[in-house]
């Protein structure tokens, strides 16, 4: 720039100046504004969408793909160009080079233009860098897919429901349905063993969540607690274990009220008069509650498998346990706490209470219906009319 260009500059630069708006508090206003605006709009997103909570963390979790914030993405990808020993040359090296070249730039470009076509080394520069962080970061996007949504609860609700799946499933062999403990029946290597309530005031006083969860994440192996934890070479995960300490708490805690909706949820459908329980509306949930924990693979019993409608009516060395109208069934009798061919009292511990024993018989005897349109169908008071719908829609 000479003599006389200068003088241009600085003389368009002072018009310029008085015709300008103030710093202050002309831009500071305006600034204000703004943040405002943009603050207002965070608040709302936080209020109205929100995001949702991950299951915790767990370092026992060999599955889990660890994947940065979408703003690190750029700086993730370079792992893959430079991977093992040479990390820190895609991690530090480029890196700090980028950062330098940016932050030096006023020192090694000294032009004194401001039109970006005549500033060729600063432009250039920066679209490399810009660029390189784009196109890394799209490049990122598109190779890693984000972690899989596990589908694990975060509300109270969906805990307490995925909690009484879970415990049903593992934990009523031993500690009954209700958590009730008393003496281990069917179950190998620990037949006999009398075990205490886990579920009374006296266990919920004195037991915080933390110790519950302990408890089932290392077992008590001398005791005859075994490990659940994934970390101790069990099969349930953080959340699982985290949703079943929460289940205990709502549900067996005088001192905590349950929600209504995790009530509600939990609970099995109540029958009308003539209803024809199915199974999938009402046996399963007590099948669920009261005999998976051994009615599944890997477990004495009789090679009955409870954890399907296939599976209740097929198999078992006494199939069929259920026969469709016959009280009779191995599964009525063996509810009713008669010793059979097929083996003893069902539950082995403590008989099933008198209502849902007589849902179970209701649905024996009402044909033993997989879903609730066949229960529907085969209820007395829906009965004239199915057989009707299906006559007028055959015949001509
Ligand atoms: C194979 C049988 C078995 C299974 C399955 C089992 N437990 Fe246990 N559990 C025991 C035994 C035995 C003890 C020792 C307690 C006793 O002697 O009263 C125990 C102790 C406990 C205790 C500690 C009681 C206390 O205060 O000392 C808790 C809590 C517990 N179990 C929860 C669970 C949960 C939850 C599950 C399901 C994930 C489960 N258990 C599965 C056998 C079992
Ligand atoms: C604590 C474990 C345990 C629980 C809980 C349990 N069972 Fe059993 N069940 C067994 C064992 C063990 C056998 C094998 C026969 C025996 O030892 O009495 C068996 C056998 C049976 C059989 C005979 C199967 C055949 O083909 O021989 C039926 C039917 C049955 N159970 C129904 C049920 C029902 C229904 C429930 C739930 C309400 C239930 N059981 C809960 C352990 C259990």
């Amino acid at each position: 720039m000479n003599e006389e260009q200068k003088k241009a500059y600085l003389e368009e630069y002072k018009q310029e100046k008085e015709k300008g708006v103030k710093f202050y508090p002309d831009i500071i206003y305006k600034d204000l504004v703004v943040s405002f605006a943009i603050f207002l709009l965070l608040l709302g997103l936080a209020i109205f969408v929100g995001v949702a909570a991950e299951p915790p963390a767990d370092p026992s979790d060999s599955s889990y793909i660890p994947r940065p914030e979408w703003y690190f993405l750029f700086l993730f990808e370079m792992l893959k160009y430079f991977p093992g020993q040479i990390e820190w040359v895609g991690t530090v090296i480029i890196p700090t080079i980028a950062v330098l070249a940016l932050l030096l730039l006023p020192f090694y470009d000294r032009s004194p233009f401001r039109y970006w076509k005549k500033r060729k080394v600063a432009t250039v520069i920066m679209s490399v860098v810009v660029v390189g962080i784009v196109g890394l970061t799209i490049l990122a996007a598109v190779t890693t897919p984000p972690q899989e949504e596990t589908a694990l609860a975060t509300t109270i609700t969906d805990k307490i429901v995925l909690g009484q799946d879970v415990y049903s499933i593992h934990c009523v062999e031993c500690h009954g349905a209700e958590g009730e403990g008393g003496e281990i029946i069917g179950v190998e290597g620990l037949e006999g063993v009398i075990v205490k309530s886990i579920s009374s005031q006296d266990e919920m006083y004195t037991r915080s969540d933390d110790t519950f969860y302990a408890i089932i994440d290392y077992g008590q192996p001398d005791l005859g607690m075994p490990p659940f934890g994934l970390g101790y070479g069990g099969e349930l995960s953080r959340g699982e274990i985290d949703a079943m300490v929460t289940f205990m708490r709502y549900t067996w805690d005088d001192r905590v009220e349950i929600p209504e909706e995790a009530a509600q949820a939990g609970a099995i459908p109540a029958l009308g008069p003539d209803e024809v329980p199915s199974f999938e509306v009402h046996i399963e949930p007590i099948v669920k509650r009261y005999c998976v924990s051994c009615h599944r693979q890997g477990k004495k019993n009789n090679n009955y498998l409870m954890r399907s409608f296939q599976e209740t009516m097929e198999t078992g060395d006494h199939a069929p346990n259920v026969i469709p109208g016959d009280l009779n069934s191995n599964n009525i009798l063996m509810l009713h706490r008669q010793e059979i061919e097929a083996g003893g009292p069902m539950p082995p511990t403590r008989a099933l209470k008198p209502e849902l024993i007589e849902i179970f018989e209701r649905w024996v005897l009402g044909g033993a219906p997989e879903t609730a349109e066949e229960a529907a169908a085969l209820s007395p008071t829906a009965a004239p009319t199915a057989p009707e719908a299906t006559e007028t829609s055959t015949s001509p």
